[in-house]
C-alpha cells in the first residue's frame, strides 16, 4: 500500500470517504437531507483543502467552519457525529494507504474534528443550556473495525442525543455485513 503523494491520491481518498458517508447511517442525512450537498461543487472543494493540508498545495483558501456553523444551526451536531465523521475518515485511509502522509491525513482529521466539536458543543450549550458529555473524540481504531456499524452506532447513541431519533435505521450498512 502506498502513501497519499499526489493531487489524484487526495482526489480518491475524498471520493472514497463520501461513498460511505453519504450512505451512512448516523451522519449521512446530514450531507444528503440537510445540506442537500452538491457533490461536483463540494468533492473538488474537500480535495483541495487536502491537497493543501498534506501536500502544500495551498489551493483551499479558510473558512472551514463557517459551513459546520450553518449546518448546526439546522441540526444540532453533537459529538457523535463527528466521532463517527472521523472514524469513518480514519478507516477510509488506512484501507487506501499507508505512511507519513497518511497518519498526517489523519492526525489533522482528529485536530479539526475536535476543535470543531468543542466549538459547537460550547456554541449549543449557551443556546440550549444543556449540559453535555465533555472530553476527547474516541475514534474507533481501525483494527476495532470488524466491529458491526450497527454496534459502533449503539456505542454513539448516548452521545448523540435526540438528534438521532428519526434517522431511518433500514439503510444498508455502508460498511457492510462483518
Ligand atoms: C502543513 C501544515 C498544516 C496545514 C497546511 C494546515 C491547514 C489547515 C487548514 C486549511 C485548516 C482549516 C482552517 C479553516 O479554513 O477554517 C486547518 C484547521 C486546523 N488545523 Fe491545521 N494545518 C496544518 C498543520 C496543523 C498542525 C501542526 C496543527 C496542530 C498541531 C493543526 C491544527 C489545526 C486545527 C486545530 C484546526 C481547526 C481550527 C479551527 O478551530 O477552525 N494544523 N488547518
Ligand atoms: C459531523 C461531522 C461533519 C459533517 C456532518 C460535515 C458536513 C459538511 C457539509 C454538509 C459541508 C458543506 C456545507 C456547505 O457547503 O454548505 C461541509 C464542508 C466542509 N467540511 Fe465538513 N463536516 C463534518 C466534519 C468535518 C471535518 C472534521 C472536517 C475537516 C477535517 C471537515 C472539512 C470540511 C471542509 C474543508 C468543508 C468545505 C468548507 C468550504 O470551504 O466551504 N468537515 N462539511
Amino acid at each position: 500500500m502506498d502513501d497519499i503523494t499526489s493531487s489524484a491520491d487526495c482526489a480518491r481518498l475524498v471520493r472514497a470517504f463520501y461513498e460511505r458517508a453519504l450512505t451512512d447511517e448516523v451522519i449521512g442525512f446530514l450531507f444528503t437531507d440537510v445540506a442537500h450537498l452538491d457533490l461536483d461543487e463540494h468533492l473538488p472543494r474537500i480535495t483541495r483543502f487536502w491537497e493543501t493540508v498534506l501536500l502544500g498545495a495551498r489551493s483551499y483558501g479558510g473558512g472551514a467552519f463557517a459551513p459546520h456553523l450553518r449546518l448546526n444551526a439546522q441540526v444540532p451536531l453533537r459529538r457523535g457525529h463527528f466521532a463517527r465523521w472521523l472514524w469513518l475518515w480514519t478507516d477510509t485511509v488506512d484501507r487506501l494507504f499507508c505512511g507519513p502522509v497518511a497518519e498526517e491525513a489523519k492526525a489533522h482529521a482528529d485536530r479539526v474534528a475536535n476543535a470543531f466539536s468543542a466549538r459547537i458543543e460550547a456554541i449549543n450549550e449557551r443556546r440550549d443550556g444543556a449540559a453535555d458529555q465533555s472530553g476527547q473524540l474516541t475514534p474507533v481504531s481501525s483494527s476495532e473495525s470488524d466491529h458491526s456499524a450497527a454496534a459502533t452506532t449503539s456505542s454513539l447513541a448516548a452521545l448523540l442525543g435526540p438528534t438521532i431519533v428519526g434517522v431511518p435505521r433500514h439503510s444498508p450498512s455502508p460498511l457492510g455485513p462483518t
